[in-house]
């Protein structure tokens, strides 16, 4: 008998190939297609097909829930910041799915759930990873349990067929899974966390959830933890995004301890509102004054720095932005941008060098937004602009100055939106001018239409 060929799939999203290659044809992701087994190949064949079912499922079951005038009753986290983020709680009947690096602070985030709304709900913990004792000491640790203890129960199991049976029996109002990886469904192929698994578990949990509000109480709410790597060195939250209602996003240091809490994608609510937590020793704070958490290791003596009043939602955070630009001989000048949109930097670096004679066409240039913050909106440009220009010149822009605008392709400003807020929001940090297009009102306000003249006003 023939030999079947070796199959492949991306440990990213979940794709299976014939052939092996070094980038997902799919996804894009880079060093994540690995071999399977033949049987493996063949079960994500078939749950290729279920998952569809199910995401079909999901669509339904979000229509109903819109015509009956958007009333899922939401389960509020205890936490403002994570419940700013998901639109105003978590909403029964949903699945989130919290992805982050390991050591980020995921358990911990999951922890806090668990001791806030089991004061008033029932909840169960599913940990497949670390042992009862060792969930237990952190619950002591990072919240009050003195009251809340009989309604949260805490179970190790890596089964997925009985947090299933948990979440279908409507005991529970929130059940808490750590972590997708690591549970396991009997006759499904393949280790725990590959690609066959992982997507099986996660779309039989989310079968058990859909199905979990009609005999008559409240739909479960389930929240479950998928480990993301930098290398993808297991299967991603991508593989899982198109099956949950909202994918939620721990970002920071773990070195540092400010963390960044986005929803990646959001069914109840926009995609836009950060949350922003301290890891400290009794777990998670929420950022009390967080406008100008972004810019606090700011040294603004050194060229190449701007501070931008950016809008995150319905926030006003003040943001930094660096930039290196260095002179190279190479034929290809390095390109480097993280924190912003590459597309829209290359556009303001191509507008700097054309119509401000900025010979960055030689020049290296890096360009950074510090402390994990992103700068997504084209009102962002013109901050971007000046960091790039004052690293050029090597002339620092002025501590007390902000800027915002949005530059167009022949040099000239465009006033940014919510100004009035931004402009409040910077003063109240103590920056006393702000710079670009817009109302000319106030105290401070440097009015300028061209980009040349902001970087005349900035750097003159
Ligand atoms: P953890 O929640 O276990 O991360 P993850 O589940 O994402 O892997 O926590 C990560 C780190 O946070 C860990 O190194 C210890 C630290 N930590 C604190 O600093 N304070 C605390 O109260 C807790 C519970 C953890
Ligand atoms: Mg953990």
């Amino acid at each position: 008998m023939a030999k079947k060929p070796p199959a492949y799939a991306c440990r990213t999203c979940g794709d299976s190939f014939a052939r092996w290659s070094g980038r997902c044809a799919s996804c894009g992701a880079m060093n994540s297609v690995v071999e399977i087994s033949a049987g493996e190949a063949q079960t994500l064949a078939r749950s290729a097909g279920h998952s569809q079912a199910a995401a079909g499922l999901v669509w339904e079951d979000a229509r109903v829930q819109q015509d009956q005038g958007a009333a899922a009753a939401r389960l509020a986290s205890g936490l403002s910041e994570l419940d700013r983020v998901l639109g105003g709680g978590l909403p029964e009947g949903a699945v989130a799915l919290l992805g982050g690096e390991p050591g980020i602070g995921k358990s911990t985030l999951l922890a806090q759930i668990a001791g806030a709304v089991a004061r008033t709900r029932m909840v169960l913990y599913v940990t497949a990873e670390e042992s009862v004792e060792q969930v237990r000491g952190r619950l002591e640790r990072v919240c009050d349990l003195t009251s809340p203890a009989a309604r949260l129960r805490l179970t190790a199991s890596s089964d997925a067929a009985a947090v299933a049976g948990a979440i279908r029996s409507g005991e529970y109002a929130l059940v808490l899974v750590d972590s997708i990886q690591l549970l396991t469904l009997a006759g499904i192929e393949g280790e725990p966390g590959g690609v066959a698994q992982c997507r099986a578990c996660a779309a039989t949990l989310v079968e058990a959830t859909k199905l979990s509000g009609s005999a008559g109480h409240p739909a479960t709410a389930v929240v479950m933890v998928g480990h993301v790597t930098k290398d993808g060195g297991l299967a991603g939250p991508r593989l899982l995004e198109h099956l949950v209602d909202c994918v939620l996003s721990f970002e920071g240091d773990r070195y540092q301890d400010l963390r960044v809490l986005r929803a990646v994608k959001n069914r109840y609510g926009s995609t836009s509102e950060l949350g922003l937590f301290r890891m400290g020793a009794r777990g998670l704070e929420e950022v009390a004054d967080p406008s100008g958490v972004f810019i606090a290791e700011r040294d603004p003596g050194v060229p190449g720095s701007c501070v931008v009043p950016a809008m995150e939602g319905n926030r006003c955070l003040l943001v930094e932005v660096q930039a290196l630009v260095n002179p190279t001989t190479a034929i290809q000048p390095a390109r480097r941008v993280s924190g912003c949109d590459p597309n829209r930097v290359a556009m303001v670096l191509a507008v700097l060098s054309r119509r401000l004679r900025m010979p960055l066409g030689t020049c290296d240039v890096f360009v950074n937004v510090t402390g994990g913050a992103h700068l997504d909106e084209p009102a962002a440009d013109l901050g971007i602009a000046l960091a790039v220009a004052s690293a050029w010149r090597e002339l620092p822009v002025p501590a007390d100055l902000v800027a915002i605008g949005e530059v167009g392709l022949g040099g000239e400003l465009r006033p940014a939106p919510r100004y009035e807020q931004r402009a409040s929001e910077a003063r109240r940090l103590g920056f006393q001018r702000l710079l670009g297009p817009g109302a000319g009102t106030g105290r401070g306000r440097l009015v300028v239409v061209r980009l040349g003249e902001a970087v005349e006003a900035a750097l003159g």
